[in-house]
Parts: structure tokens; sequence; C-alpha cells
């Protein structure tokens, strides 16, 4: 159970980090990262390595009984560096060259800045790799740099020479007789940048392939050299979320030893919470099984221009929720809060107040739960669904491409609202990666938004799951184009047109705030179409404006299409009922409001994120998880808190 979180010591005095190991023993911290961002104390000047003090403090940490995660800290080249090597400073589409000045400052395909990066890996993996502390490696930090300079064009020529191996093929995939872009010799290719125009498609979207493959490079680099020091300590990369993000995480999930994700929600309501969900069910999906909470804000939500501190227990909630769904605990951005630098506002455990403080406290009663937690979490698998959500991170990136017959189309908010549907109805949910080729045998419904890009092998894949009876909802962007973003002909969406039964030949996107109503009763917003049947059924109908009277939703056998942009009330009703033809059950039936179940094997996490005290209904008597106290067919949850019961069900691996 890894409960800890960024430690910063190279920010302190010693008498602070002698302080530091008691109050982490007194809140029970078993882990700790450490060196995240420490490269210009461990390497002040190019070669001279100084670790005497990192020496210290992982003695320190050991001599506590905290474990450390130690990372290289590629992740900010120190002044020196950018000084020798301006080269390596990144450039924007733009062309401006950032300076030095704040972090990530640097060009993943610049020579100079793979030898340094490799340099300091390699001196910290043979300076530790036996050293007692060290339970985990952690390399570099949130890989997602993007860079246009001229060292990144000759790799991403490179790259696009392995992909497509002639001109000519790649003139056909990006379509180039559009707008006369034909290349004629590889080195009139560079990556996207500024231009009078829209560009093209297909380009900008191998580039964002291309940069996740680079940076993976890079991070198999380093994992190479410090596996070489001593193989048995597990490497990881804290995975982060968002949509500049250039990293295919599914695809680098087979390189790293656990999957770690940092997750920051942005809503101050409910939305924290359902966000909490989606990132421990997408990252569960990634690892395929057990993942680490890397990081997360203990007491604050960074909503979009404001920082919002969390009401009491939410710290805990949110961390159980995460270990619920299959973390190995619970990491947390930060340990102590900065003095100063550039986020000396962000949340630690232990803030600017002290430990004699409401975050530290509540840390202290989690510290307990989870070491009470530890050993019955040992014993089980993570949860496992039999529902499941598509993604796919390049179909996200071609739908923020220009051009698109709507500015409001928002791939992460439509996989989002899949998921909180799910979550609202109280179904357990994994993720699946129809393009890597991901298992559906075992799953009932699988829910696909927006799942832009559709190569043959995809629409086998999800034919193949309606065949063997699978109940398969599709929403409207789905099934569009290749995987090139060349678009499939003769209605869309053509790729999953013949186990759809439908047949679209207009898109009607529709203003912000317009709605429109189904007959059904259900209401969308910011999408329609015109679709025409061709063997599926109608299961609701436009009810107004142009496409009045035409079909808005259908299904063909267990292959629904949902061609409006239904609301949340809309897409729960659906799922909801699809997952009972499916014979799906929600954890729990008919929860009170606001009572998040999730069952983890044997164990029943039991979350009240509502204000008021909740009378939970138990399908069987069972033990309290963490007093041992026995309880019967239901049990109180206090507002705001948790119960953890242990009612015996097997686990459903
Ligand atoms: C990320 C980074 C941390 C820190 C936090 C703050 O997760 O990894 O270094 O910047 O965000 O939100």
């Amino acid at each position: 159970m890894f409960f800890g979180g960024d430690y910063n010591p190279e920010q302190w005095p010693e008498e602070v980090q002698e302080a530091d190991v008691a109050l982490m023993r007194e809140a029970g911290v078993t882990a700790v990262t450490v060196g995240v961002f420490a490269w210009s104390h461990l390497e002040p000047v190019e070669g001279r390595y100084e670790f005497d003090w990192l020496d210290r403090v992982l003695d320190r940490l050991h001599a506590g009984g905290v474990k450390v995660v130690l990372a290289t800290p590629t992740a900010s080249p120190p002044p020196w560096f950018t000084a020798a090597h301006p080269e390596a400073l990144p450039v924007t589409a733009d062309g401006v060259r950032l300076t030095h000045g704040s972090r990530d400052t640097y060009c993943v395909s610049a020579p100079a800045y793979r030898d340094a990066a490799r340099n300091i890996a390699g001196e910290l993996g043979r300076r530790y790799a036996r050293h007692p502390a060290l339970a985990m490696w952690h390399v570099h930090n949130e890989y997602g740099t993007d860079c246009r300079c001229d060292l990144t064009a000759e790799a991403f020529r490179g790259w696009l020479r392995e992909r497509h191996g002639t001109l000519d093929a790649l003139n056909e995939a990006w379509t180039t007789a559009f707008w006369s872009q034909r290349y004629t010799d590889w080195a009139q290719i560079t990556p996207p940048r500024a231009t009078q125009y829209l560009p093209n498609p297909a380009h900008v979207l191998d580039f964002r392939r291309f940069l996740s493959d680079e940076m993976l490079g890079a991070y198999r680099e380093q994992r190479d050299l410090l596996r070489a020091g001593n193989p048995d300590v597990p490497i990881t990369t804290n995975f982060v979320q968002g949509g500049w993000v250039s990293v295919d995480h599914a695809r680098w999930a087979e390189s790293v030893d656990v999957v770690a994700v940092d997750h920051y929600p942005d809503s101050a309501g409910i939305g924290a919470e359902e966000e909490t969900a989606f990132a421990g069910d997408l990252a569960r999906g990634w690892g395929g099984g057990p993942w680490l909470l890397m990081e997360t804000a203990p007491n604050l939500i960074y909503t979009r221009g404001r920082m919002h501190a969390k009401e009491p227990g939410r710290l805990t909630r949110h961390s159980l929720g995460y270990v619920a769904r299959g973390s190995a605990g619970a990491m947390y951005f930060q340990w102590r809060q900065p003095r100063g630098g550039a986020e000396l506002f962000h949340s630690a455990l232990v803030p600017h107040a002290g430990p004699d403080s409401p975050v530290f406290r509540e840390a202290v009663r989690l510290g307990r739960t989870l070491a009470v937690l530890a050993p019955q979490l040992a014993e089980l698998a993570p949860p496992a669904a039999e529902v499941a959500v598509t993604w796919d991170a390049p179909s996200w990136w071609a739908l923020q491409g220009a051009g698109l017959p709507s500015a409001g189309i928002d791939y992460l908010a439509a996989v989002r609202q899949a998921h909180r549907a799910l979550f609202r109805s109280g179904i357990m949910t994994d993720f699946v990666f129809p393009a890597l080729g991901s298992d559906l045998s075992r799953y009932r419904m699988i829910v696909v938004p927006h799942l832009y890009l559709a190569p043959p092998e995809v629409a086998a894949l999800l034919r193949d799951f309606v065949a063997s009876g699978g109940h398969l909802v599709v929403g409207h962007l789905s099934g569009i184009a290749d995987a090139c973003a060349r678009v499939g002909l003769g209605g869309y969406p053509a790729a999953f047109r013949d186990f759809l039964g439908v047949r679209v030949t207009e898109w009607h996107p529709v203003d912000p705030g317009v709605a429109i109503a189904l007959d059904d009763g259900t209401t969308a917003f910011g999408w329609s179409e015109r679709v025409e049947t061709t063997g599926a059924t109608v299961v609701a109908r436009y009810a107004e404006g142009v496409l009045a009277g035409e079909p808005a939703v259908t299904r063909n056998g267990t292959a629904w299409y949902v061609s409006a942009g239904l609301d949340d009330a809309g897409w729960q009703r659906l799922l909801r009922s699809v997952a009972a033809e499916a014979g799906v059950a929600p954890v729990l039936e008919d929860p009170p409001p606001q009572l998040e179940a999730v069952r983890r094997g044997a164990l029943l996490f039991l979350l009240n994120h509502g204000a008021a005290e909740a009378v939970v209904p138990l399908p069987e008597p069972g033990t309290d998880a963490i007093t041992g106290n026995p309880v019967g067919r239901s049990v109180i949850v206090e507002a705001g808190g948790f119960r953890v019961i242990r009612n015996g069900q097997a686990a459903p691996v």
C-alpha cells in the first residue's frame, strides 16, 4: 500500500527534513517520491554529481521505515544545460524558441538532451539501484512536451519513413492531392507549424502519434539503464491526461511495470467524484489490472480559476475511490507545501499552516484506515466490470482538429458523459481499447463514444462482439474515418453501417444551448443527424425541427445507434435499459442519492458524498472491514463519510 507523495527535501534545511520523517511516521506514510525536479541539485555543473544530500535523505527515510519512489529529474534540465545547448530548447508551432525559467523546457528529439538525460539516469541507477529504501523508479515527470524545431523535424521524417515506407504511400495516406501538398522529397516535410489556413488533418494526426512514440523512446532509454542496475525494482513514469498531451497511454502501458497516474479533478461539485471514478477506471484499463495513483491534490481542487478547499472527509473519500478501483495506494502532490517557487500555493499533506491543520489530521486518520485495509486488499484482484467504454487517444487528437463540422465537438466530454451515465447508475465500468485489439469477450455491454477513427480491424472487433450477443451502444462521430483520418464513403458511419443497420446522409450540428426534443421525452443538445434505417428499428425519433419524425436512436438486434447528442438524463436512461437487457446489475439496487458504491472483490466501498446521513441496504450481512464489527442487512454511512464492508462475495475476476 503506497501512501505518501512527492517529497522535495532539496527545498528545505536538514532540521525540517528530520521533522518530516517523524511526521511521516505519525501519518503512516509508507512511501515518498523523491527527486522529481532535483537535477540542478544532483548535477550542479555538467558531469559533476552531488549525491551526498540524497544519500542522507534516503538513509533517513529508510531508518524511518518509509520507502522511496526515486525519480529521474529529466523533466527540468538545469540552467547550465540550456545555456550550453540552446538548440535543445523547444520551439512552438509559431517558431518561438522558449527560454529557461519554468520546467519542461527541452526538446525530446535533441541529441544533447537525450545524452544528458541518459547520463543523469545512469548515474542515479548506478548509485541507488540497490538502496534498501528503493521501492520503485519513477522516470521523468508527466511526459507530454511538444516541440516543432528542426531537430524534431528530422526525427519526425525518420518516423514517417518507418510508418509509410515511401513518399507515394505518405501522399496517399495524407490525401496530399488536396491543396497541392504532394511531397516529392522527405526533406520537404516539417512538423505542423503556423500556416496560412487550415493544416492537413492527417499530417497533424501523424505528428501527434510521432510525439507519443518519440517520448516513449526517451522513456525506454532511461528505463533500460535503470533496469540494468537491478532488474527487480519496478519502473514507471507518471501518466497525465490532458488534451495537450500527445501520449497514447494505452500504447505506453506495456512499457511500464505498473501504470502510474496523476489525476486532478477540476470540478468543485459532485463532478470531482465523477472524474475520480472516471480516472480510476481508465487507469485500471490502461494497466489491465493494478495501477497506482501517483499524484493527486490532498486538500484542494483546482477548478478553472479558483483553488477550492476540499470539505472534511473528501480527501479520504477520493483516496478510497481510487483504491477501490484498483490503485495500489494513494500518493499526493505533495508532502510539504513549498515557501516559494511557481507552485507555492499547490496543496500538500503538510500545508503552510503546518501539521496542526485539518488536512494533516485527516491524513493521519486516512493513514490508519489504509493500514487496516492494506492486508485485506493484498488478497484481492482489482475490480472487473461487465460493462466497458471505449477509449482511443488518436480519435481524441483527430477530433481536436480544425475544419470539423462543429466547434462543440469534444471527445473527452463525450467519453466522460458515457462513463458518468454508468457511474450515476451505479454500474461498474472498465475501459477497452479497440485499436489495440482489447479482448471484449468478458463484457456484456460496450459503449462507444466518439470512436472517430475505425480502421477495418476495429470494425471487425465490434462486429464480432455484436455477433456473439454483446450489447453495443454506438454514439455519433464513431466509425467515421480510417487511421489516416480519411472518411469512409457511402454514408456515415461507413465502418459500422452493416451491423448498426443505419446510414447517415447528413449531419445537423446544433448551436450551443439549443435543445432538441425526441419523441420519447429525451432532450438532446449539440448534434443531430439525418438517419436512414437499413435494417435497424427506431427506438426514438426527433420530435421537432427539420428532422422531425426521422430516427434519432435505433437498434439492430443488440447494436444501438445514438445519432443525437443526448443530455445526461437521456444517456443514463438509455444505458440503464440496455444494461438491464444485457443482464448487468448495478453494485447496489437503489442506493441513497450521492452514495457511491464500488465493489473490489469481497470488499464493498460505500462513499457518502452527500450532506445527509445515508442508510444503505446491503445484499447480505458481513463485517466492517475497518472495525471488524459485524454488520446486518443495512449500514449507516454518515454525511461525507465512508464504510468498507467485507461481505464475502467472490471477486468477479
Ligand atoms: C503535476 C506535476 C506536479 C505538479 C502538480 C501540480 O501533477 O507532476 O509536479 O506540478 O501537477 O498540480
